[in-house]
């Protein structure tokens, strides 16, 4: 089945020229993220990987409009990013499906508080439940589900508001290996199958390859990008991609970079 997409919610380009976001403590003030600069071109994943506290989340919240630059500017599609929108959706590693509503009711929580509920809503819902395999829960509630499918929950929220851009900071995380790695199956197939500019936060650097198309390096505190990678494979990943040479080459690059080798 194809979504119909309108000429409004084309995936966004997203430019970050020179952004530094400066924290002020009771006595002192640093920077949370210094001079980063990158371009994500319209349905590309650009995967973050970083030390804690280096400043991801910090990067991310400006992209998402809940914090400001201090110098610098964050650009989508031309424009400065301005507060939270529905053309952005953001996906945090605890999940945060409402357990009152059920899984359908969940996944249409976006169209109908913004009275967009219509047949193209409805449609997209019956896809994402289809596509993230939640349709035999659809009308169940969320405390009879497994953390992988709350997180399916979350993703499918996300897509059904049809956004430009989504924004994820390491929804993975609490996750076991084998379910992380068929939400990033699904994460991909997805960005085929209905692409939107993505940024995607994780401490894993496997992770990170698999799901982007640029893997994005930052130093510790001060954050700064260190570098910026790109990733070669094609989408969906290839079986074994992850054994190919190739594969773990980029990997031993990405953890030399966080070392400071
Ligand atoms: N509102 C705030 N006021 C002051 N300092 C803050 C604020 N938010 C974050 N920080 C600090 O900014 C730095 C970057 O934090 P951030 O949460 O962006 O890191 P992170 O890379 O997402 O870390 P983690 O991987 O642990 O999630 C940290 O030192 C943090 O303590
Ligand atoms: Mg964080």
């Amino acid at each position: 089945m194809t979504i119909s997409q309108t000429t409004d919610t084309q995936p966004a380009r997203i430019v970050v020229d020179d952004l530094t976001v400066t924290m002020q403590l009771k006595d002192r003030s640093f920077d949370a993220v210094q001079n980063a600069s990158f371009t994500i071109e319209p349905g590309q994943t650009l995967a973050i990987v970083g030390p804690s506290g280096c400043g991801k989340t910090t990067l991310l919240n400006v992209l998402g409009g809940f914090t400001g630059a201090t110098t610098g500017e964050a650009l989508i599609d031309g424009a400065p990013v301005g507060a939270p929108d529905e053309h952005r959706a953001t996906v945090f590693q605890a999940d945060a499906v409402f357990p009152w509503l059920t899984v359908r009711g969940n996944l249409e929580y976006g169209p109908r508080i913004r009275h967009a509920q219509d047949a193209a809503s409805k449609a997209r819902t019956d896809h994402f439940l289809q596509v993230l395999g939640l349709e035999a829960f659809a009308d169940e509630f969320p405390k009879v589900l497994s953390g992988g499918m709350r997180k399916r929950v979350d993703i499918g929220r996300a897509y059904v508001n049809n956004p430009r851009t989504i924004l994820l900071d390491e929804p993975f995380g609490a996750l076991d290996e084998i379910t992380k790695e068929q939400l990033q199956d699904e994460l991909v197939n997805l960005s085929v199958s209905d692409p939107k500019t993505l940024v995607f936060i994780t401490h894993d650097i496997e992770e990170a390859i698999y799901v982007g198309d640029m893997v994005a390096v930052m130093t510790p505190r001060p954050g700064r990008i260190r570098k910026i990678i790109d990733v070669p494979f094609a989408r969906p990943r290839p079986e074994n991609v992850r054994m190919e040479p190739a594969f773990q080459e980029l990997r031993r690059e990405i953890q030399s970079l966080l070392r400071n080798d």
